[in-house]
């Protein structure tokens, strides 16, 4: 018999070949897009850091959130830009807020379409933490899931269909699964950011919606990004306060994560490809030094592979169009 006998080249041959034993598929089905909505009207105030990307007021985000519909994405995720912040960051729970309007408008003229408000207070605290900030400089963590329970219930009210935390507080998801059941809202699923990282890579983010803290950093509350099994004692806990889907966030310096979490829970898993290795793609690719669909699609494809369900990016309206251009 000729060398090699193991010719794993055979089924590369050709494109039908490689298709037939093609073992993760991209679909515009398990996307979300995230959306920056913001006050006024025809506001589309372009964020430097994310071409492409732009602050929406209301009218605008109800037709992006169409395209996004018509392109085949299921659900779009919303981050409010209020037009004040305080200590406690009251506009959160405010039932008229800009996130409570938008997820009303998106779903009144798109009812289909999930609707998934982040939930966290650092877009509306002064101080930029997710949390209430004690006179210490700390973050009170339970003082702050009282708070972080009553904007979850006013998302709700508004008709947000998922609730999605943040904010990496202690007992989150018991808390809020409990605020919601008592509201009448037992229906509603929890999306927990399990495993949220302190990360460089949310830069972009806290340009566009204002949220930097003003002191220190969110080390005392987002995982270290040199710490897996904590990450995995995160989501274990989420697991048990009652979540109904898991995060990994980022998703690129993080595949290890996800691949260790879908192996140990049984439950949907979402990849959060955020606001920097976003930028970083975009800034490569306007240089001529990467080409921008190919490297996006292998992105994505990669967070599928190690085991994400689906998948939070700012590229979901191009990768939706590059799928369709290819079928
Ligand atoms: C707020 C929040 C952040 C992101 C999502 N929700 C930023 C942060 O924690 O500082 C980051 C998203 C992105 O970078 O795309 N808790
Ligand atoms: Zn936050």
């Amino acid at each position: 018999m000729a060398f090699p006998l193991t010719r794993l080249r055979r089924l590369r041959r050709t494109g039908a070949l490689r298709g037939l034993v093609r073992e993760t598929q991209l679909d515009a089905g398990d996307f979300v897009l995230p959306l920056f909505v913001t006050h006024g009207s025809d506001v589309r105030a372009p964020i430097d850091a994310m071409p492409g990307v732009a602050r929406l007021s209301i009218d605008h985000a109800v037709a992006e959130a169409g395209e996004a519909a018509a392109l085949g994405i299921p659900a779009v995720m919303l981050f409010g830009i209020p037009d004040h912040k305080d200590e406690e960051g009251s506009g959160a729970w405010d039932d008229e807020g800009v996130v409570q309007l938008a997820i009303r408008a998106i779903k009144d003229a798109h009812p289909d379409l999930l609707v998934i408000p982040d939930l966290c207070l650092c877009e509306y605290t002064s101080h930029g933490h997710c949390g209430v900030v004690r006179s210490d400089g700390y973050v009170d963590n339970d003082a702050s899931l009282e708070l972080l329970a009553r904007t979850a219930v006013s998302q709700a009210r508004a008709g947000a269909d998922v609730i999605a935390p943040s904010d990496m507080m202690d007992g989150r998801v018991g808390a809020l699964r409990a605020a919601l059941d008592e509201a009448g809202f037992a229906e509603i699923p929890i999306l927990a950011y399990s495993a949220k990282f302190a990360s460089a890579y949310y830069g972009p983010f806290r340009e566009a919606a204002d949220s930097t803290p003003a002191f220190g950093d969110r080390r005392s509350y987002q995982l270290d990004p040199a710490n897996g099994d904590e990450a995995m004692r995160e989501v274990a806990a989420d697991v048990e306060e009652g979540a109904d889907m898991l995060m990994v966030k980022p998703a690129l310096p993080y595949l290890d994560v996800i691949r260790r979490v879908k192996e140990t829970h049984n439950l949907p898993l979402v990849a959060y490809n955020v606001s920097g290795e976003y930028a970083m793609v975009k800034a490569a690719a306007a240089a001529g030094y990467i080409d921008e669909r190919a490297t996006v699609l292998e992105t994505l494809t990669a967070f599928r592979r190690a085991g994400a369900d689906v998948v939070i990016t700012y590229h979901a309206k191009d990768a939706a169009r590059w799928l369709q251009e290819s079928t």
